[in-house]
């Protein structure tokens, strides 16, 4: 059975009504062959991904920010609205989304043997907190679970090697003063 074409704005409005917690995402072609989610902001994370695959952005509305890690150090690009994107597969990367904000991005459905990662890094010395591996057989609801049970357990947000506390990002306002927004356009952090 073939669906009929529809318009995405119309389906957005439809299923992303309102901010959807700190990673709101929903799947457009749920059980497909391919990963295709609309992602509203605003979210509030600290945690870095690593997907087995490469994943393409498509910004829609508004920007937004995406932290990773590249040589050991944190870093952060601005995609703007109408600019695409591609993050290579294997990188640790925090996508940073302001209120109002609607992207698309594709990936890749995760073979049994496929595991994703998600960490934690000092903002101090960089080092890395913790990091869990994991199969990410629903995306819409794969991490979230992971992301609670750490931020909870202050234990594995202090750092063993210079002693800072990585905050819970559920208790800060990301986009209010000091916040990604604040930030020099380009900067590394
Ligand atoms: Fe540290």
């Amino acid at each position: 059975m073939i669906a009929a074409p529809f318009g995405l704005q119309a389906w957005i409005d439809k299923h992303l009504p309102q901010a959807l917690g700190a990673i709101g995402n929903k799947e457009v072609f749920k059980g497909s062959d391919f990963i295709f989610q609309i992602i509203k902001g605003p979210n509030a994370r600290n945690d870095f991904h690593i997907d087995p695959w490469d994943e393409i952005f498509y910004q829609l509305k508004g920007h937004i920010f995406v932290h990773f890690i590249e040589e050991g150090r944190e870093k952060r690009l601005r995609i703007e609205e109408g600019e695409v994107f591609i993050l290579p597969k294997q990188v640790y990367h925090s996508p940073r989304r302001p209120p109002g904000s609607v992207g698309l991005v594709i990936e890749r459905p995760r073979q049994p043997n496929e595991l994703d990662g998600i960490a934690w890094f000092c903002p101090s010395c960089g080092n890395r907190l913790h990091q869990v591996d994991f199969w990410c057989d629903d995306i819409e609801k794969g991490l979230k679970d992971i992301i609670a049970a750490f931020n909870a357990d202050l234990a594995l947000r202090t750092c063993g090697k210079c002693g800072t506390v990585l905050p819970d990002p559920t208790t800060l306002d990301p986009w209010g003063p000091g916040g990604d927004e604040a930030a020099p356009a380009g900067a590394a952090r």
